[in-house]
């Protein structure tokens, strides 16, 4: 089927009653655009090349917010309505694949909630020689601000009327166009000009499509969907929450259903693109957002907050651990109270503990850095013992520089390693110490002023206050 379907996703307006600078397709629910949910529905019925986005408002940040590579864009400069964005994408379509061909698929840019399952069947029901095409309905119990579907004595779309042009009658039909077409291209290419813009808002309107087709005698059919969650157009924020809310829901009932443990469900922020694996256990209020990537047999505790990382199989992350495209390797124990950052790397059965930060610093193999750390532009080798109160000095206010710490050191508590140095393995380096020149292999450095003893000094102190 895939084929010879092309699809026009209309997202130049700008979304007034969003009341936001930003154009209304840029907003995220579910963890990603509005724009980019549709897109990932209408890959499952076209190739890339074969998806046009018409973008108008914002249009160069709407079009780098499309990440998937092949989809079109056609821009639409003026807003004049639905039907004026659909006529935008026709020289970027016949440039493509021509107007003869196939099906067209038109589908409005603010519904992130479609399910691809009812793309294919609105392709199934439009797939008929002897029809203009088929448009989604539903019925909702409070229609206002959608246009109605007019039947026709054989239950065909005979038009689809605007709010602002229908007539008392009209306004009290409950079944509604949620904006999802499915045209025969040559039909639609043909007749598109017929459609103008005699109506009170003088805007061009795709739904005039409908009649003007079935007045040539090419009748729409209706696909009418019960679940009306589905079909929800994002115009204002309270929308924009109720979708992310969905998406969400799916998200994690897709999840739970795929092997995972999610306690709390609805505490959870999951992004539409995260996997995890299965047997992991998520704890409320955990967020796995971006391209995070979780394996099998895993704990994420509570609060726990993962941006684009990838933890690998048999992770345990205690709670209130906050990590941004980090790498965490097979049964490593991250946290509580960790913060990992830039390209942080935990080595296999690592173990970073409270209150340790890490940033484009890798760990290696079983090394441990348990408690109160800052490790920064640095190179840890495998069985590293990180005392508490380390601190690379990686910054000497003009520059980053690299610390290089070899296989089976141990850096005694409250060590300052001033960067750029080199600790070779198996190195001790005595606990207070202040580090500035490389550290050979299996030697010890001690870096720090020799005890003085002073006997008698304390006491000697307490007679003298007293006298
Ligand atoms: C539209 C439908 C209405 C339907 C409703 C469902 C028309 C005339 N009416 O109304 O029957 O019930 O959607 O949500 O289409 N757009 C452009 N350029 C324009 C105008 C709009 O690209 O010049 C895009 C918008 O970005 C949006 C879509 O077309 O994605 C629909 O436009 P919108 O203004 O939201 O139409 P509605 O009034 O909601
Ligand atoms: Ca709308």
């Amino acid at each position: 089927m895939k084929k010879n379907v092309t699809v026009v996703i209309l997202a130049a307006g700008l979304g007034t009653r969003m009341k936001s600078r930003k154009a209304k397709v840029l907003h995220q629910a579910g963890g990603d655009t509005l724009l980019n949910h549709i897109v990932r529905a209408a890959l499952r019925v076209a190739e890339p090349e074969r998806i046009v986005a018409v973008v108008g408002h914002q249009a160069k940040e709407v079009q780098a917010s499309v990440k998937v590579p092949g989809v079109r864009f056609a821009v639409q400069a003026e807003q004049r309505g639905s039907g004026h964005a659909a006529l935008c994408a026709r020289e970027v379509i016949r440039d493509a694949v021509g107007l003869g061909d196939g099906l067209l698929l038109i589908l409005n840019g603010d519904g992130p909630l479609l399910r691809p399952e009812t793309l294919t069947a609105l392709v199934d029901a439009a797939n008929n020689a002897q029809l203009g095409g088929a448009i989604v309905t539903t019925h909702l119990a409070d229609p206002t601000g959608y246009g109605r579907i007019l039947r026709d004595s054989q239950g065909r779309v005979a038009a689809v009327v605007e709010q602002k042009a229908a007539n008392p009658e009209q306004l009290s039909i409950h079944e509604v166009n949620p904006g999802l077409y499915c045209f025969h291209s040559d039909l639609f290419w043909q007749h598109i000009d017929e459609v103008a813009p005699n109506n009170p808002a003088k805007e061009y309107y795709l739904t005039d499509m409908v009649e003007i087709l079935a007045r040539h005698g090419h009748p729409v059919l209706p696909l009418p969907i019960a679940d009306e969650t589905e079909l929800l157009g994002i115009n204002t924020r309270v929308e924009l929450a109720l979708a992310d809310q969905i998406l969400r829901s799916r998200k994690t009932r897709e999840l739970m259903l795929a092997g995972v443990t999610i306690e709390n469900p609805g505490s959870v922020t999951i992004d539409v693109d995260v996997e995890v694996g299965m047997d992991s256990v998520l704890e409320a209020n955990v967020q796995l957002r971006g391209r995070t990537r979780v394996g099998a047999g895993c704990r994420i505790c509570a609060g726990t907050v993962l941006r684009d990382c990838e933890v690998a199989d048999d992770v345990t992350i205690l709670p209130y651990v906050v990590a941004d495209e980090a790498l965490i390797g097979a049964h490593a124990s991250i946290g509580p109270f960790t913060r990992l950052r830039l390209h942080a790397e935990a080595g296999e059965g690592s173990h970073i503990g409270n209150f340790v930060e890490l940033k484009k610093t890798k760990l290696g193999k079983g090394s441990k850095a348990s408690h109160l750390a800052y490790l920064g532009d640095s190179n840890i080798g495998a069985g590293v013992n990180i005392g508490a109160g380390t601190i690379t000095c990686n910054y000497d206010g003009q520059k980053k520089h690299q610390t290089e710490i070899g296989e089976g050191v141990f850096v005694g508590s409250n060590s300052t390693l001033i960067a750029p140095l080199k600790i070779a393995g198996g190195a001790y380096i005595a606990a207070g110490s202040t580090i500035t020149t490389d550290v050979e292999a299996d030697a010890l450095a001690v870096g720090r002023a020799r005890q003085v003893a002073k006997p008698g000094w304390a006491k000697r102190r307490r007679q003298l206050a007293q006298s």
